[in-house]
C-alpha cells in the first residue's frame, strides 16, 4: 500500500506594512506548495524556476524543519519524499522563506499525527524565522499583528483581522535580490525618542485603521522612521515612491518585508493604472528591470489536503 502523501497551500506575504516593523503581516494571494509522505529513502523534488538552486539533500530547510518536527514529537525520523514549487520569488521580500517553514512544519504536522496546534505550530515558525510578522500571515491568512515574546520558546501572541474590503496590493519586485540579513545589517542599534513615538503612533493607528476599514488613513497611517530610511539605500526608487505614490493613484505605500520589493495599496482599477505608469517611470529613470503582479490578500493561511 502506498503512503498517504499531504500537500500544503501556504500565501505568500508582505510584511511591516510601514511602521509595523517585525509585528505586522499580510497574507497573499501568491502561493507554494509542499507535498510530504513518508518514504524508503529521502528525496527532495524542487519544481519551477524559482527554487534553482535551493538544496536538494537532507540540508533543505523543508526536511530539516520537518525532521525537527519528528523529533520534538518524539517520534523517530522518518525518510521522507518532499516536492515544493513557489510561484513567490526568493529573497524580495514576499515572505518564502516564512512560506517553506510554515509549509514543512505543517506538512510533517500532519505525517506525525498532528502532534502540535496550529498555534504551537506558530510559535515555532517565529522561533525558526526570528520574527512572527511572515509566518503569522502565511500560516493564518488575512492581517496577523504579533509580537515576539521576550522569553525563547513561549507562547506568541496575536491576533488576525480580515483585510478590509477593496484592498488590493501592487508589489513591484525588482530584479535583484536583497537578503534579509543584508537589510537588517543597515538598521541602528539605537533609535531616537522622536523616532520610537512616530513609529508608536504611525503603527497603532494603522491597525486601528485597517480593523475599521479606513483606506483613507492608510497613506498617513504608513509612515516609518525605524527600517524604511535606512534601507531606502539599498532600493533604489523606494524614496520616490514612498514619498509620491499616494499622489499617483495609491491609497498607501511601503517596502515590503525586508525588500526589495516596493508594495503599493490600491482600491481601485484606475488607482492601479494610475501607480503602474507612476512606478514605471520611476524605476525605469533608475536604470531597474523589475515586474509587477496586483495580488488580492489571502484569507484563508495554510490550507491542507491529503491524498492516498
Ligand atoms: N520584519 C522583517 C524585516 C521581515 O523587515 O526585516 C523580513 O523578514
Amino acid at each position: 500500500m502506498s503512503e498517504p502523501l499531504v500537500r500544503v497551500t501556504v500565501p505568500a506575504s508582505t510584511a511591516n506594512l510601514g511602521p509595523g516593523f517585525d509585528a505586522l503581516g499580510m497574507a497573499l494571494q501568491l502561493y507554494s506548495v509542499v507535498e510530504m509522505k513518508r518514504s524508503e529513502q529521502t528525496t527532495i523534488v524542487l519544481e519551477g524556476r524559482e527554487l534553482q538552486g535551493v538544496p536538494a539533500d537532507k540540508s533543505n530547510l523543508i526536511y530539516q524543519i520537518a525532521a525537527d518536527l519528528f523529533r520534538k514529537a518524539a517520534l523517530p525520523v522518518p525518510e521522507l519524499f518532499i516536492r515544493a514549487s513557489s510561484d513567490a520569488p526568493l529573497t524580495r521580500g514576499l515572505g518564502s522563506s516564512a512560506a517553506a517553514i510554515v509549509g514543512a512544519l505543517v506538512a510533517a504536522n500532519h505525517l506525525a499525527g498532528e502532534p502540535f496546534t496550529r498555534d504551537q505550530l506558530f510559535d515555532m515558525a517565529t522561533e525558526i524565522e526570528g520574527h512572527p510578522d511572515n509566518v503569522g500571515a502565511s500560516m493564518f491568512g488575512g492581517i496577523v499583528v504579533a509580537m515576539a515574546p521576550e522569553q525563547k520558546g513561549a507562547t506568541v501572541p496575536y491576533i488576525r483581522l480580515d483585510p478590509p474590503k477593496d484592498l488590493q496590493a501592487l508589489v513591484v519586485i525588482p530584479e535583484f535580490a536583497l537578503a534579509t540579513e543584508k537589510a537588517r545589517n543597515v538598521l541602528p542599534q539605537v533609535y531616537s525618542k522622536q523616532d520610537v513615538i512616530y513609529n508608536v503612533g504611525h503603527s497603532s493607528l494603522l491597525v486601528a485603521a485597517l480593523a475599521q476599514g479606513r483606506l483613507d488613513l492608510l497613506g498617513v497611517a504608513m509612515g516609518d522612521r525605524l527600517h524604511q530610511p535606512y534601507r531606502a539605500e539599498l532600493v533604489p526608487g523606494l524614496r520616490e515612491i514612498l514619498d509620491e505614490a499616494m499622489q499617483h493613484g495609491a491609497v498607501g505605500a511601503a517596502l515590503s518585508g525586508a525588500g526589495p520589493t516596493i508594495l503599493c495599496f490600491v482600491s481601485s482599477d484606475e488607482g492601479r493604472k494610475q501607480v503602474e505608469g507612476f512606478v514605471d517611470k520611476v524605476m525605469t529613470g533608475h536604470g531597474i528591470l523589475y515586474r509587477t503582479m496586483v495580488l488580492q490578500p489571502d484569507v484563508h493561511g495554510v490550507q491542507v489536503e491529503t491524498q492516498k
